[in-house]
């Protein structure tokens, strides 16, 4: 089967240029084929872009165990109308993956299950070293160092040294300080009000905590990947990478700031909770100077009728993984960066931190995980039109200009005008760690 995809705007790590893509067996087998080239299917991708497809590095889809929220299908939906061709799963489901039998169960769940390419992280507990040293068929380790959904935490001292000191593969964590965080729950007393969260879940329960992993990661000179940074104080630590640290932002602590508790309320409920709209302007200039280097969405699904319970009885999470790439196109169009710099931190930069080989490209020989734009394309974000089992979006009734028209996997289309091909199913994404990472 050869697909040419003819007249696009192609997105490559060169720069953009218009040219045909021929593809065939799910790789890109040429740029600019000669004319003529055979194919069993034509597009004509006149006015529309063609990029690499989105590699989302963060996302919870709860399965197994928590299905009512999520699952490895309907996830793998919202993933393909997003444009997101890879995603990398936490593992904080019931139960959680913290054994290389939990991972190779996930693993062989998304094989029935995802329309998309699938890969999913183990997790450390206090006491679980063994596992996380004889892992393979993984990007990393997750660690929570602040526990979140779920009650995966690692908080002593002891047990994160010999995580970092006695384990190859690289690792990510969530960083927000419990002590701190205890702290200040003892100081603001009744918690009531969800704008709380924010002094609760604070400034410097972010900074305490990912300092304390950077500096884990230096003195054990292990590869380290700071999850959803959101604040301006922690970008100094991250600056000082040494080679092995790397960084995530997330499109809800680029977009919100405390002044939209108002009117999102606990719709934007997070971990780490939302800052100050200086902190979202500090998160932009640090993707564009490259001390963040990847955008991924920490898609975090609860039902609306979970998430209508008073705080802090509401969970906190949101889903975005359908939106993300559509988000930042229309940041594009504000003027807070170019198409090359979305491509770079949504496709390549995961690819090169999670060892992901030939992935997050347009170049030959590349697997043809590709998404179609049309960046003129407004359309209105609707809870009543998400593919995410939780069926709502804090960007309900907001209009977003640019838009995924069409998704390939692996040179499938699995998404167009508007629908999913369901039965599509993606593939295993192999890990080459002796890659060595972003920096390497
Ligand atoms: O708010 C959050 N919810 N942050 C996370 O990192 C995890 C998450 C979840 O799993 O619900």
């Amino acid at each position: 089967m050869r697909t040419l995809i003819q007249h696009a705007d192609l997105v490559l790590p060169s720069g953009i240029v218009r040219a045909d893509l021929l593809i065939e067996s799910g790789k890109i087998l040429g740029i600019d084929p000669p004319r003529n080239s055979a194919a069993d299917d034509v597009v004509d991708a006149t006015g529309l872009h063609l990029l690499p497809g989105v590699i989302d590095d963060q996302v919870h889809f709860r399965d197994p165990g928590l299905t009512h929220k999520e699952d490895l299908h309907t996830g793998s939906l919202a993933c393909a109308k997003g444009g997101v061709t890879t995603f990398l799963e936490m593992p904080n489901t019931k139960p959680t993956t913290t054994s290389v039998e939990a991972l190779h169960e996930k693993l062989a769940l998304a094989a029935t299950k995802s329309v998309v390419n699938y890969g999913f992280y183990i997790g450390a507990t206090e006491s679980n070293v063994p596992e996380l040293a004889a892992a393979k068929r993984t990007p990393g380790i997750k660690i929570f160092i602040g526990s979140s959904t779920g009650d995966l935490l690692v908080d002593s001292q002891a047990a994160l040294e010999r995580i970092f000191a006695e384990t190859t593969l690289p690792a990510c964590a969530h960083c927000e300080d419990e002590a701190t965080i205890a702290a200040n729950k003892a100081r603001l007393g009744t918690l009531n009000d969800v704008r709380q969260h924010s002094q609760l879940r604070d400034h410097k329960a972010a900074y305490v905590s990912t300092k304390r992993a950077i500096e884990l990661a230096h003195r054990y000179n292990h590869r380290f990947h700071v999850l959803h940074v959101s604040t301006a104080d922690e970008l100094p630590l991250i600056r000082d990478h040494r080679n092995l640290i790397t960084a995530e932002a997330c499109p809800h602590h680029l977009l919100f700031h405390v002044g939209d508790y108002d009117r999102l309320g606990n719709l934007i409920q997070m971990n780490p909770s939302i800052k100050t709209a200086a902190d979202n302007a500090a998160l932009w200039q640090a993707l564009r100077d490259g001390v963040i280097q990847v955008i991924a969405t920490d898609h975090a699904p609860h039902t609306l009728e979970e998430k209508a319970q008073p705080y802090p009885q509401s969970p906190s999470g949101l889903p975005a993984v359908e939106n993300s790439l559509a988000l930042m196109l229309d940041a594009m169009h504000r003027g807070e960066c170019t198409l090359e710099q979305i491509v770079s931190w949504m496709c390549d930069a995961p690819a090169r931190v999670w060892d992901i080989a030939n992935k997050g490209r347009i170049a030959e020989g590349y697997d043809a995980d590709l998404v179609l734009v049309d960046l003129n394309k407004k359309q209105t974000v609707r809870n009543a039109d998400q593919l995410t089992k939780s069926r709502w979006s804090p960007w309900d009734g907001v209009e977003l200009t640019g838009w995924p028209v069409r998704t390939w996997v692996m040179g499938k289309t699995v998404y167009q005008d508007g629908r999913v091909d369901a039965a599509h199913r993606g593939h295993e994404t192999l890990f080459d760690h002796s890659r060595g990472g972003f920096w390497s």
